[in-house]
């Protein structure tokens, strides 16, 4: 059974938006894992447009999950990653502009510095998860950092879900992921997943966890979180 990882960014987005300290996204974060999350994820930007540096240790102190970290490959997040000690750190590229991460990492451009990276944090006993394409050649890149896992992007399945594309953006997330239990490394998956498209997703090889959150807390405006979340985990269950 896939564990649920429920990113609470969007929280953070609409406490953003007033300037105060509502909505809490820790309190987000509480009922996600009352409800069914077996981790909360947030991602830490470099321009922190959502979750603040003060987010990340009130999570860290408070979930009894476990806590993924997402984060560009940069001196300062490293560095901020290894005070706060979270269960995981997934490093995402990131980009300034972009509504959301646009795509994987290009680990064989950025092989060493991610390999550094990679070695510095598993070292500190911080699992290490690089969110890739599902591109063979981008996850042979991924084994040589020695990262222990990999988040798949599912993102392009999900724009061709319903499509005369699905089948084969499907296929091609089956296939990288067969391959990554092949050489040992865990699978992850997210980007885009909702109600609708997740479970075919389900069958991928070696899945472990799913991170998904803007169609959780979207649909919590009209369901609230508690229900959002337990739907989302009764159906990858
Ligand atoms: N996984 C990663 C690495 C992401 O960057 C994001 C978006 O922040 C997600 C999963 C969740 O994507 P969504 O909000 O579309 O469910």
């Amino acid at each position: 059974m896939a564990l649920l990882g429920v990113n609470i960014d969007h929280v953070a987005t609409l406490r953003n938006a007033r300037g105060g300290s509502y909505p809490d996204p820790l309190a987000a974060a509480l009922i996600a894992e009352a409800n069914g999350a077996d981790g909360i994820t947030a991602h830490l930007r470099e321009d922190r447009r959502h979750i603040r540096d003060e987010d990340i240790q009130a999570l860290k102190a408070q979930i009894k999950t476990r806590l993924n970290l997402e984060m560009a490959n940069t001196p300062e997040m490293v560095e901020i990653a290894l005070n706060a000690k979270p269960y995981m750190v997934t490093l995402v590229p990131e980009r300034r502009q972009e509504l959301t991460t646009e795509g994987g990492l290009d680990v064989i451009r950025y092989l060493d510095s991610l390999k550094e990276s990679t070695t510095t944090l598993q070292t500190a006993g911080i699992k290490v998860s690089l969110f890739i394409d599902p591109d063979l050649r981008q996850l042979e890149a991924s084994r040589q950092t020695g990262a222990a896992i990999v988040e798949f992007h599912t993102g392009t399945y999900c724009e061709a879900f319903g499509g005369p594309e699905q089948a084969k953006a499907l296929a091609a997330l089956m296939k990288a992921a067969e391959q990554a239990v092949a050489w040992g490394i865990e699978v992850n998956a997210g980007h885009g997943l909702n109600y609708d498209n997740v479970q075919p997703v389900l069958a991928m090889p070696g899945l472990v966890e799913l991170n998904i959150g803007h169609s959780i807390i979207g649909e919590s405006v009209f369901t609230g979180l508690a229900s959002a979340v337990s739907r989302m985990k009764a159906l990858i269950s």
